[in-house]
């Protein structure tokens, strides 16, 4: 297992972890932390990966400086490590949606969590994250997203998840190799708001889409959601 540290936007560090048995092609995963006054970790990884993912962080800041701790939704990668950072970081709080909170994060995590209501902002110094519920997208009624104001970026998730070891981030079409890894997984919730949601999105106009799975996006990041947007409606119709 090998965990790579690259920073994909001006203080934002992408922490991604090379699972070579998950899937047909080997597999991804990656955290962010925005080094910041305020640092925030954007999935956990899985318990069994804290070790290496922790080590990383501490490459970049003290993993016991950490002050938010924050995913998309709730499973295993995105937060399966959520009490170890924080045990780790005395200092962190866990904030989500407030549906995830009321029904899920009050009771597991170890701390009690920060709500927040849809297009809430944290400001972590430098950097601003907005708040966004995406309910059910990818998947999860307690999914959400998270914008950098700043740097444009789009902490997305699961979305434009890519099979493979590919390389930090590109310039080059991320939607198509998307297509292939549902092909694989069938991991969205295909829904007749999955387009809406993911076009909602769009109009931020992000520059950078951070991904969960795979490569990150620099370029139109409107125009990548709204392929997907359309790419999620064509299955949908094609299943009904
Ligand atoms: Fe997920
Ligand atoms: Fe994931």
């Amino acid at each position: 297992m090998d965990t790579r540290v690259t920073e994909i936007a001006d203080g934002i560090y992408q922490v991604s972890t090379y699972w070579a048995e998950v899937g047909p092609t080997g597999f991804r995963f990656n955290q962010y932390l925005i080094d910041d006054e305020q640092p925030l970790l954007f999935h956990t990884g899985h318990r069994a990966t804290f070790g290496p993912v922790s080590e990383a962080i501490a490459t970049i800041t003290p993993v016991e400086g950490l002050r938010w701790i924050s995913f998309g939704h709730l499973e295993a990668d995105e937060s399966g490590a959520m009490n170890q950072f924080l045990a780790a970081a005395p200092h962190a709080e866990v904030t989500h949606g407030a549906l995830g909170c009321m029904v899920s994060l009050a009771d597991l995590a170890d701390r009690p969590p920060v709500p927040l209501a849809d297009g809430d902002v944290i400001e972590l110094g430098r950097h601003r994250v907005r708040h966004l519920d995406t309910p059910h997208v990818p998947h999860g009624w307690e999914a959400r997203v998270l914008y950098e104001e700043t740097t444009g970026t789009l902490l997305c998730g699961d979305l434009f998840t890519q099979l493979g070891d590919g390389p930090a981030i590109t310039g080059d079409d991320i939607v198509e190799p998307s297509g292939q890894a549902e092909d694989v997984f069938g991991a969205t919730c295909l829904t007749p708001t999955t387009g809406s949601t993911i076009r909602g999105l769009a109009d931020l106009s992000p520059t950078t889409l951070a991904v969960m799975h795979g490569t990150c996006f620099a370029g139109d990041g409107s125009q990548a959601l709204l392929a997907l947007a359309d790419d999620y409606d064509d299955r949908l119709a094609e299943r009904s």
